[in-house]
Parts: C-alpha cells; structure tokens; sequence
C-alpha cells in the first residue's frame, strides 16, 4: 500500500492513538499529510505528527505560505482521507457541509476514499443528532470504522472507542 493519505486528526481523547496510525501509514510508504483541528493541537502536538510523518502539519487555513491554499494542493494529490479519531463535532460539520477550519474545508475539496474512525462518549455516539449524520455520511458513501465497544476515557462503557489501528489500516486497504 503506497497512498498519498491525508490523516485527519480531531480532538477526541484519542488523538494519541492517531500518531501510531500516522507513524505505522509512514512505514509502510505512504506519504502521509496531517491535517489537526484546533482542539486536536491541545490534545497532542504537531511536532508529533510533523516527526511521524516527515510532512508539514496542517493546523489552520491561514498563514500558509504557498501560493496555493494547503487544502487545494492536498486535494490534487491526495488518494484517501482518513479521518481518526473523527468527533461527533467533525461528523456533523461534514454531514452539513461546513468549512469552518482546515479539515472540514479539506473535506469539501476532496474526491477520493474517505474513512473515518469516530471516537467519542458512548452517549455521544447514541445521540440521535450523531446517528444522523453518520447515516448521512454514509449515504454519501463516507466510509464509518467503528466505533468500538468497550471502555472508554471517562469511564463509561459502551460503543464509542476509536477502532484498532490495524482495522484503519484494512480499510484504507480495501477497494
Ligand atoms: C479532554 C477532552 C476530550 C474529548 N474527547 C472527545 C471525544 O472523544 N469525542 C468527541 O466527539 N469529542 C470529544 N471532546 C469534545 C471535543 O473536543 C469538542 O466537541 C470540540 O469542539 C471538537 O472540535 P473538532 O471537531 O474541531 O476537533 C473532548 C473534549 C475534551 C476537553
């Protein structure tokens, strides 16, 4: 597998699990390209990604020294976006189609496969509100991994925990 990925990375508790993903995509060749939300750069920093990936790190749409906005350069070349962890804020950003930061603008501009890996409270996942959207989303043939049953940061337990790096992975993988 050797994609041109854009790594979407959200402010879920589970950004840290995003820099194995980002770090595992880069061994294996793909020429990874983050893109962090605000509240993401809180949880973990871009250093992190910029380390891992061996690329500049997206963190907003302004100040970017190209002629060429980041998220239209990244939307010519890129193959995949695979967004993880995914908050229930990004999903109903997407399902709605706001562009109001780097990543839900990239979204917009982007044509390939797009997998995202929700990570949130499992009250959250259950909110009717975020049930929609993810149904919206995959009528509009985003691709949902997971979440996952379990444990999650808070405590509680239930569906809500970002899915296995390795599951990510297959589904970037398959056609
Ligand atoms: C410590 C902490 C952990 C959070 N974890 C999650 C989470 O796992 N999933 C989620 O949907 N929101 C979570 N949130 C709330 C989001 O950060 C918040 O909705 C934010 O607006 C999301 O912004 P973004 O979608 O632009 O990253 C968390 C907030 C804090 C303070």
């Amino acid at each position: 597998m050797k994609h041109v990925v854009v790594l979407g990375v959200t402010g879920s508790i589970a950004a840290y699990k995003a820099a194995e993903l980002c770090g595992e995509l880069t061994k294996r060749g793909c020429d990874v390209n983050v893109i962090m939300t605000e509240s993401a750069t809180r949880l973990v920093t871009p250093q992190t990604f910029l380390t891992l990936s061996r690329n500049p790190v997206i963190t907003s749409l302004w100040g970017i020294e190209d002629w060429r906005p980041g998220h239209i350069a990244l939307a010519d070349k890129s193959s995949i976006l695979v967004i993880a962890p995914c908050t229930a804020n990004l999903m109903g950003k997407m399902a709605n189609g706001i562009a109001d930061d780097a990543l839900s603008t990239y979204y917009l501009t982007h044509t390939g496969k797009t997998i995202i890996a929700p990570a949130m409270n499992p009250k959250m996942w259950k909110h009717p509100a975020v049930t929609e959207n993810a149904k919206t989303l995959k009528k509009r043939g985003v691709e949902i991994v997971g979440p996952a049953s379990g444990r999650v940061a808070c405590g509680d337990n239930g569906i809500g925990r970002m899915e296995k790096t390795e599951k990510i992975i297959t589904a970037m993988d398959e056609k």
